[in-house]
């Protein structure tokens, strides 16, 4: 299947409660691995990028990458910036024919957020791209972009009024989660996500992925969390499997053998997610 809008993939995913995988790849081996497993297990994929790895690889070699690999693979997939505060680069991404983009304005006041989020989907809408959008801060740094606090709860109605107001495709509300290892057992607010889409049925989207259980996943894509953000595990599996592969054969040295084996592992990863997020042959 042909790379689809993040819309699309979404809405059909929080019609029928399932969640969609947004792993944040870091190169085109762990993009590789991310859509096989979806291929593997017949489900919609979100390929998700943070603004570092764009800054490390160009936003047109992962878009062209994304295309070439997405074209040889029968299921849905898009491109997503993720965490952006800087409207150029999400401007260059989608101007490079990525798909959609987060534009994180969660650092401004409501007001300055909700009109440059309003622009911001002005302009992806004349390029048929997609926004998600975020009024708090979730906690934790994701590649550089974020800080130590959970932002300040904004009210429901306000949540509902920027939703409505910027026509964003989706939204990240702060629900307790973070972005990075959890010290402690997060507190989730599974209400919140209930109490947003029961005024305004938008796709919710799920930071912070890394460390949940499969019940709080469940719990939260039941309640409306169709985008289910993974980044750090997929960093950690990438780590661990070279480092293992290494370990166990010091003296192989056919790279092709080490990467196909990270790759291997990393498919397995995401793979195991698509089961638990129910997305598993829905493509
Ligand atoms: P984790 O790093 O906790 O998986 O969170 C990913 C995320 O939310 C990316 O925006």
């Amino acid at each position: 299947m042909p790379v689809v809008a993040l819309k699309e993939i979404l809405g059909r995913a929080f019609e029928k409660r399932y969640g969609v995988g947004a792993f944040n790849i870091v190169d085109d081996l762990t993009m590789m691995a991310v859509l096989d497993a979806a291929s593997e297990t017949r489900s919609p994929v979100i390929i998700q990028v943070s603004v570092k790895t764009v800054k490390f690889w160009g936003a047109r070699l992962i878009q062209q990458t994304f295309a070439e690999l997405a074209s040889q693979r029968p299921i849905p997939a898009t491109l997503h910036l993720d965490h952006c505060p800087d409207v150029s680069m999400i401007k260059t991404c989608l101007e490079a024919g990525w798909n959609s983009a987060l534009f994180d304005a969660s650092s401004l006041t409501y007001e300055e957020n909700l009109r440059q989020t309003t622009e911001v989907v002005r302009f992806a809408r004349k390029l048929s791209a997609g926004v998600e959008g975020e009024l708090e801060a979730v906690k934790g740094v994701e590649d550089g972009v974020g800080g130590d606090l959970e932002g300040e709860l904004v009210p429901i109605e306000k949540c509902v009024e920027f939703i409505e107001a910027t026509g964003i495709d989706c939204f990240a509300p702060a629900i307790g989660t973070a972005h990075g290892m959890y010290a402690t057992e997060p507190v989730i607010n599974f209400d919140r996500v209930k109490e947003i889409t029961a005024r305004k049925p938008v796709p919710i989207v799920l930071h912070g992925g890394t460390g949940l259980s499969d019940d709080t996943f469940r719990r939260l894509i039941q309640n409306g969390c169709a985008k289910v953000n993974i980044s750090t595990k997929l960093k950690m599996q990438l780590a661990d499997s070279f480092r293992t592969y290494l370990e166990n054969k010091p003296k192989e040295y056919d790279p092709l053998k080490l990467l196909k084996a990270v790759q291997q592992d990393v498919k397995g990863m995401a793979a195991g997610f698509m089961d638990i997020f129910g997305s598993a042959g829905q493509a």
